[in-house]
């Protein structure tokens, strides 16, 4: 299949392969974990929320279980097939009334000036054409005192052992599936310029010590034989060599998300 490079960024989400799609549907699992990350958005009842680039929607579930029968929340992606999945879940927790899917035809959210309490947006600003003219979409479409809160990854202090420097190359070539692939440390940076105030900044980091991030990792391989800069049986070692590391009990990743809050 014949790809262009400059746009695999945003091509990779528009239409994901199976293969991928099945590995999203157990990754983006809403788990108890994730409630120290979406914590400082302070969602609450009857709160109209955005969730920016929400995927197969756990979170969207998540966030309309917390705004209650009297909120609202815009699940909002590029991807139609994430789009009708997120719908379908909604209609099978009884929420579709206070969920409506909806997709992105470009940088503008589709929704008037002033008019949301939250925007949350998780591990999706690494893929947008402009990070800034997305973050200030976010202040344009909040309320006065309104909260943004995303949580992104930082893909240059990604940490995994014992397989560092081979991992190194693989990320070099993996950089083709990201358009800012490090947005974390450039938050705090883009939200100052969109005018946000009150910002804080935490960055959390677990160890992976059992595997966890294994369908992570797959999907930098498979980013990586895209870019075809590497050969695949580097590629296939370097699976290979993860799954040895886990079954031996060396491994060891770490993927920072930076958590940054502002008020509009
Ligand atoms: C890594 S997934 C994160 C999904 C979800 N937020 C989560 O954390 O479970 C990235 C998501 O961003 C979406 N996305 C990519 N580019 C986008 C854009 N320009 N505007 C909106 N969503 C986008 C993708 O389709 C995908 O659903």
């Amino acid at each position: 299949m014949t790809r262009n490079l400059d746009t695999y960024y945003r091509d990779h989400w528009a239409e994901v392969e199976s293969d991928r799609m099945e590995r999203y549907q157990a990754m983006f699992q809403w788990r108890d974990s994730h409630e120290v990350l979406i914590a400082p958005a302070d969602i609450d009842i009857a709160q109209v929320v955005a969730d920016y680039g929400c995927g197969p929607g756990a979170l969207s579930i998540e966030l309309a279980r917390r705004v209650g029968e009297s909120g609202k929340v815009f699940a909002l992606d590029i991807n139609r097939e994430f789009l009708e999945q997120t719908q379908m879940l909604a209609e099978r927790e009884g929420f579709a009334q206070r969920l409506e899917a909806k997709l992105m035809a470009d940088d503008r959210i589709p929704t008037a000036d002033r008019s949301l309490d939250r925007v949350v947006c998780k591990n999706v600003l690494e893929y947008v054409p402009d990070p800034e003219v997305t973050i200030r979409e976010f202040h344009r479409v909040l309320k006065p005192g309104g909260i943004a809160h995303v949580i992104d990854s930082d893909w240059g202090a990604i940490v995994l052992e014992p397989l560092g420097e081979r991992f190194t190359r693989i990320m070099s070539a993996a950089s083709v599936a990201f358009r800012t692939p490090l947005i974390g440390r450039k938050l705090y940076g883009l939200f100052r310029q969109a005018g946000f105030q009150d910002i804080r900044v935490q960055v959390l980091a677990g160890a992976d010590t059992t595997g966890g991030m294994r369908a992570v990792l797959r999907n930098m391989a498979s980013y990586a034989r895209v870019s075809g800069q590497l050969e695949e049986a580097e590629l296939e070692a370097f699976v290979a060599d993860v799954d040895r590391a886990v079954d031996e009990q060396t491994y060891l990743a770490l993927l920072p998300q930076f958590l940054v809050t502002g008020h509009a």
